[in-house]
């Protein structure tokens, strides 16, 4: 590029290194084009003030790019938040919350409601046409109960029916998902919206599936970042207990499910660092952990 003689020479350095960083996401934009990309947005991460515009940001250039956003959120600690105002313990097992009938009803209205309609609205405002639902609409997720051990109205996908998600997107809407589903006879679950997200990423054949939480991605025995493993060194992971815990057991369980099933890549980002998720597929370096799986394709440069 040739810029004019007379320009300050700071300027016409950070004018290049702007044009640089731009014309480095050209190869990852290629990739990513006209791909599915799920995105799963912890609860954790939204409790962080100020970040709704950055992430809706994030979401509305990955539109531009031509990729396929669906996004999937969590809303944990505004389900307890709200238990607790009503006076509802909130107990958890293995990450997965105990869900009795009321314990149900606020999570229907905490996720299906406020949750929902918030990122919809943060989105809305950003040029992004967002659109609420959750597993019940268009018959999006059908579920069972979770059996052994018995967690109440916790279920477990059986059947994913993306007619109306892919829909939404071939008209440029971008799906919002609540983790709410129901089983045949119509009776209401409440899902973990890291199984959610995977089942769907399976059954678009997403290129990528991105959970978005409140740690800077996996930990491992050590205390340091993993920044790259395999589907395999996962599962390892989990077995050896003590390592990963709470709700970080249903997401590496997501994400083997998912690598094992065909999706391509599963990112765990920090949704605590602004645009975090355009660093993650835009850029060389990424910021989380990236999990591949077990068989890999023909070498891949990340994201
Ligand atoms: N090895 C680990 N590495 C990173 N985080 C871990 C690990 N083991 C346990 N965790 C915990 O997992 C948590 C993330 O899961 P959590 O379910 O709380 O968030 P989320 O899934 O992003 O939000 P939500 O459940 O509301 O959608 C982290 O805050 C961390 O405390
Ligand atoms: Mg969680």
């Amino acid at each position: 590029m040739t810029l004019p003689q007379h320009l300050p020479p700071q300027i016409r350095e950070r004018t290049v290194s702007k044009a640089r960083t731009l014309i480095e996401a050209l190869p990852f934009m290629r990739e990513h084009f006209g791909k599915a990309i799920v995105v799963k947005y912890g609860g954790a991460a939204m409790e962080q003030a100020g970040l709704a515009r950055p992430f809706a940001e994030d979401v509305s250039l990955l539109l531009q790019a031509g990729i396929r956003p669906v996004i999937v959120h969590g809303g944990g600690p505004q389900v307890t938040h709200y238990s607790t105002r009503l006076g509802i313990e909130t107990t958890f097992v293995d990450g997965l919350r105990v869900t009795d009938t009321e314990t149900l009803d606020v999570a229907t209205m905490v996720l299906a409601g406020k949750v929902s309609t918030e990122i919809v609205a943060a989105m809305n405002a950003n040029g992004v046409a967002a659109v609420g639902l959750s597993g019940v609409d268009g018959g999006l997720l059908l579920a069972r109960k979770r059996s052994a051990p018995d967690l109440g109205f916790v279920g477990e996908v059986v059947r994913v029916n993306a007619e109306i998600v892919r829909t939404l997107l071939d008209r440029r809407f971008v799906p919002v998902v609540a983790s709410i589903a129901v089983d045949e006879q119509g009776q209401s679950y409440n899902v973990n919206a890291d199984a959610v997200a995977s089942e769907i990423a399976v059954a678009l054949g997403a290129e990528k599936l991105v959970f978005i939480s409140d740690v800077p991605g996996l930990i491992g025995p050590s205390g340091d970042l993993l920044s790259e493993l395999g589907a395999r060194d996962c599962r390892d992971l989990l077995a050896l207990g003590g390592v990963v815990e709470g709700g970080m057991i249903p997401k590496l369980e997501s994400a083997v499910r998912a690598l094992d099933a065909g999706v391509g890549r599963v990112h765990l980002v920090d949704g605590r660092v602004e645009h975090s998720l355009v660093l993650e597929l835009f850029t060389p370096e990424g910021v989380g952990t990236m999990i591949a799986p077990d068989a890999p394709g023909p070498e891949e440069e990340r994201p």
